[in-house]
Parts: C-alpha cells; structure tokens; sequence
C-alpha cells in the first residue's frame, strides 16, 4: 500500500533537477527553523480551519472545566496544513507539556512503554504520523490510551511474565495524513477528530502577511494576493514562496515585496499563477497538445513527458485533479475545459467540465479549489 502524500512528496524532491520544487507540501530541509519560528502559538492566533477551531476549543475548554484531560485527538489531512502546529497548540491550551514522537519512531512496543512511562498527569504526547506507528506499539496504545495503562512483557518464551504499569492521564494527539490508513481500533479510540482542508486564497493571504510581519518584509497587499494564489492551499507553501520571493527582492530591487516582484520572483522560480511547477505544465502540454486532451492511459502520458509513471500518477495528479484540470476516467485522464483555457486555447465542444465550475479565466482564484 502506498503512502499517497509520502509518496506524492519523495517523488516531487528526488525529480530530475536538484533543487526541490518549491511548490513541495512537505517540509524541506530548508523550512526547519523559519517555520518554527512561523508557528502560530495559539488558536487565536491560527488563521483559518474555523469550524476545527471551534470544535478544539470546545473540547479543551469543557476539559479544563472538569479539570480533566481531554479525549484523545485525531488530526487529518494533507501535509503543510497545520497539524504539527496545532499539536502544539493543544498542550500551549492546556497548559501542559508536549511530548512528541511519530509513528516510525515507534518500531517496539518498549519505544512507546519508554514514552509513556515518562509522562506527567496532564501531558500531550504528540505521535505524528501515527499510520505508520508499528503493530505491537499500537497494540500496546489501545490499553494506554483507553486504561492509562500498559502491559509490558518481560522476559522472553515460556518464562516470560507481563507487567502491569500505571501511566499517567495523557491526552493523545495523533497527526497523520492519510486517515483511512489507520486500522479501526485505533481510530476508535480518538474522541474527536479534526479534519483540516485546504486554506482559501484569503486565508493564506492573512497568514503571508503575518509571516512578513514575524520575519520583518515589507508585503504590499496585492503582493499577498499574488503569492497566495499560488500556494495550492498549503500554509507551508505560501511562507517558502514568501521567502523566495523576499530573496529576489532584496538581491534584485530595494526589499519591498510589490506585486511586480512578487510576479518576477515566481517566474524565476517556475510557479504558474495557479502554482503549478514545470512538470505539472508538462503533463497538462502532453494532455492537451499531444493527445487532443485524452483519453490517454497514464503510462502513455508519462513517457510523453519522460517521467516514470509512478511520479505522474503521485506527483502531479492529485494537484492537477484537486484543481480540475484533469478528470480520471475509465479509459484514461482525460483534459477538462479549464486545463484547455489554463494553456490558452479554446477547449474543444465535447471537452469535459470535470464536474467543476470552469473558472480558469481567473487563474489567480483556483488555487486552492477542486475538493
Ligand atoms: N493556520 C496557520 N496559520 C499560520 N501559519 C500556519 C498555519 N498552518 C500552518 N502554518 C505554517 O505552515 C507551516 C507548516 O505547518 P505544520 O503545522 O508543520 O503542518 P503539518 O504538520 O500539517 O505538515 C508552519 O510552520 C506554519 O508556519
Ligand atoms: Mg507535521
């Protein structure tokens, strides 16, 4: 089974070219501290996702109330939207401290015994990717989680005796991108979960300009705009696409982010205006220029592109898709309306709508549309 955002990103950064595209969802080596620092701290302070925010502060509200821990806490959603952040803002909430570990970290069940047993009354222990989390880990999470205790084995064969050991209250907070991943115990046992989507322009263009407040640029207006349409919904996009653009403003003008330069910036850089990179302008050139718009099997597309399948498929696809440019059907991708509009020509009559609103004529709008 494959990991679709895993999948989706190693693909994107080990492409052809050295240089990662800077439309990647997932973090990249060079996002590590400026995003810590771009973390918002609070739910006051975290734009967007409103209706998961009310919901969080709600649950953490009416536990502080009780003066208890509250449900564990599942959060979902493609990679770049928040949840590591959020994560932290629970326990900020709560007042508590974080633990923070991830699925692939916890191979046996004594990596997570080791955690758990080191938890304090109140405690948030963060499990990020929790999908990948091994299965005799998760076996052992089912009974802390539920109990606030775990069996722990020791010894090994016939001699081996188990071990009953306290934990302390904790409230787990589980962040993973693909939730239907997670087997149905494990999911049970979450008493809320929040599902985070893609941010909207105006979103995104509120989070740009408090990261160029944070990190000291001067962001005009309508060079937020600019940035965010191009940002595929992704909080992590819009602050790595502010900080190219920033370098170019201050290497190639006098520092201020105008519209203009925000516009020179990401040509350099490859990002259309409604943030697709190079190879994702390739696979739609093939769709429509070499094969009337499909239907044409993804293999055939992806050797017209000289790629391998796999990177079509994962790489480009789910984006292409989201903003309905290209439509899966049975006998192949198949070119919407907007993907002919999108490269500037006319659609032909029998081109298909994708069941979408059709509004590539206004590019900078879509970015983050489609789902
Ligand atoms: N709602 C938001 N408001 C402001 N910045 C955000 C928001 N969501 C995400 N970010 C920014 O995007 C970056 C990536 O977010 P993160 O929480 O690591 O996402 P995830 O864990 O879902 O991949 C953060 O460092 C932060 O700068
Ligand atoms: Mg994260």
């Amino acid at each position: 089974m494959t990991d679709e955002y895993q999948e989706f990103d190693r693909a994107r950064t080990s492409g052809d070219g050295d240089e990662p595209s800077p439309v990647t969802a997932q973090q990249l080596p060079s996002d590590g501290d400026i995003e810590t620092s771009l973390r918002p701290k609070s739910l006051d302070d975290f734009i967007g996702q409103p209706r998961v925010r009310e919901q969080l502060q709600l649950v953490l509200r009416a536990a502080k109330l009780r003066g208890g821990t509250p449900d564990h806490i599942l959060l979902s959603g493609p990679p770049g939207l928040g949840k590591t952040s959020m994560a932290m803002i629970i326990a900020a909430e709560l007042g508590t401290s974080l633990r923070l570990t991830s699925g692939p970290a916890l191979e046996r069940a004594g990596d997570l015994a080791a955690m758990l047993s080191n938890l304090t009354e109140g405690d948030v222990l963060f499990i990020d990717e929790i999908h990948r989390i091994a299965r005799p880990a998760e076996e052992m999470l089912y009974l802390a989680m539920e109990d606030f205790r775990v069996d722990v084995v020791v010894g090994k064969g016939p001699g081996a005796t188990s071990i009953p050991l306290e934990v302390a209250p904790f409230t787990l907070v589980g962040a993973t991108t693909r939730s239907g991943a997670l087997t149905g115990p494990l999911r049970d046992r979450f008493g809320f979960t929040a599902h985070m989507d893609f941010y909207e322009p105006a979103e995104l263009q509120q989070i740009l300009h408090r990261s160029a407040r944070i990190l000291g640029i001067d962001l005009r207006e309508d060079a937020g705009a600019e940035i965010a349409g191009r940002s595929r919904g992704t909080p992590r996009i819009a602050n790595r696409l502010l900080r190219r653009v920033r370098d170019y403003a201050d290497v190639r003008a006098d520092g201020i982010v105008t519209r203009d330069i925000a516009h020179a910036a990401l040509a350099v850089y490859d990002v259309d205006p409604i943030g697709l990179d190079r190879l994702d302008r390739a696979v739609l050139g093939a769709l429509v220029r070499s094969f009337g718009g499909g239907p044409v099997g993804v293999s055939t597309l992806a050797v017209a592109v000289g790629e391998e399948p796999a990177t079509v498929e994962e790489v480009c696809e789910p984006f292409l898709v989201r903003a309905g440019m290209i439509a899966r059907t049975p006998r192949g991708r198949v070119a919407t309306q907007a993907a002919w509009l999108q490269l500037g020509l006319t659609p032909p009559p029998e081109a298909a709508t994708g069941g979408i609103e059709v509004r590539a004529r206004e590019p900078q709008l879509d970015a983050s549309d489609g789902d």
